[in-house]
């Protein structure tokens, strides 16, 4: 072994006194010095003067500063309440309800706040740690506001070839965002995610629920120029959303 050496697992708990410990952006950064070891490899005797850093695979949470303003006012009306309670009929438990109940919230407030899921923990009598498991879970759900549109790049392999990637570059510049940021008129999101069953007309994405196949560079200026870029015409559920307004789309786009 030579000068610095990354290692993992149990070993480096034997490897000498610990000399440093910090917080880092790639997780808690450990390092420790260890001088005049004698190798244990070969019958030869080796002096190794190494220092040896650790990388932890997660990062360090700060969980002693409060998320939640327990004397803020309630974020979700008596009617989504009432909503979400509608559901206990259907369900063996409150615990069921979760999944409905994140959609009701998250339809109503357009995201769902740390403040949100304390307050469907307790309607559902669950603790907020298990709330925030499933939204954090499902890329389905948001956490923080988002675009009144959210566009949703395909980043699998089919879109891939047939030029995806250069068709988000484009997109990324068009709207002066990257993923997972919102426009500062909070007209679109922009995310990826992988295959949305369009394979056969990659390149793919979606705005809001539409599906827009083949699209080039080309044609995101008139893409993000028309309106009605996410009306769907497909009949809908309203289990959880009112019905959608319909009509064809200008552009021509078909539908998933
Ligand atoms: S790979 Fe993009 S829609 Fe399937």
């Amino acid at each position: 072994m030579k000068g610095r050496e990354r290692i993992h697992g149990p070993a480096l708990l034997h490897e000498g006194p610990r000399k440093d410990s910090r917080p880092s952006d790639s997780g808690l950064c450990v390092t420790l010095a260890q001088e005049d070891r004698e190798g244990i490899h070969g019958p030869a005797v080796q002096r190794l003067p190494i220092a040896i850093e650790i990388r932890m695979a997660w990062k360090t949470i700060d969980r002693t500063t409060p998320v939640v303003d327990a004397d803020a006012p309630p974020v979700l009306s008596d009617g989504v309440r009432d909503k979400i309670r509608s559901f206990f009929v259907r369900y063996e438990t409150k615990r069921a309800v979760l999944l409905p109940a994140l959609h009701v919230v998250q339809h109503a407030l357009g995201h769902i706040s740390w403040q949100a899921m304390a307050e469907i923990a307790e309607i559902l009598e669950i603790p907020p740690s298990d709330v925030m498991d499933t939204v954090s879970f499902y890329t389905h759900f948001w956490t923080h506001p988002k675009g009144k549109k959210v566009i949703t790049v395909c980043r699998s392999l089919s879109c891939e070839l047939m030029g995806g990637a250069d068709m988000l570059d484009t997109l990324k510049k068009k709207l002066n965002i990257t993923e997972h940021e919102t426009t500062t008129d909070g007209r679109y999101s922009l995310v990826t995610e992988e295959c949305l069953a369009g394979c056969d007309h990659a390149p793919c994405l979606l705005v809001n629920e539409k599906l827009h196949k083949r699209v080039q560079p080309a044609d995101v200026d008139k893409l993000l120029a028309d309106d009605s870029n996410d009306r769907v015409t497909m009949p809908r559920s309203d289990l959880f959303d009112p019905p959608h307004e319909t009509s064809e789309s200008p552009n021509g786009a078909d539908e998933a």
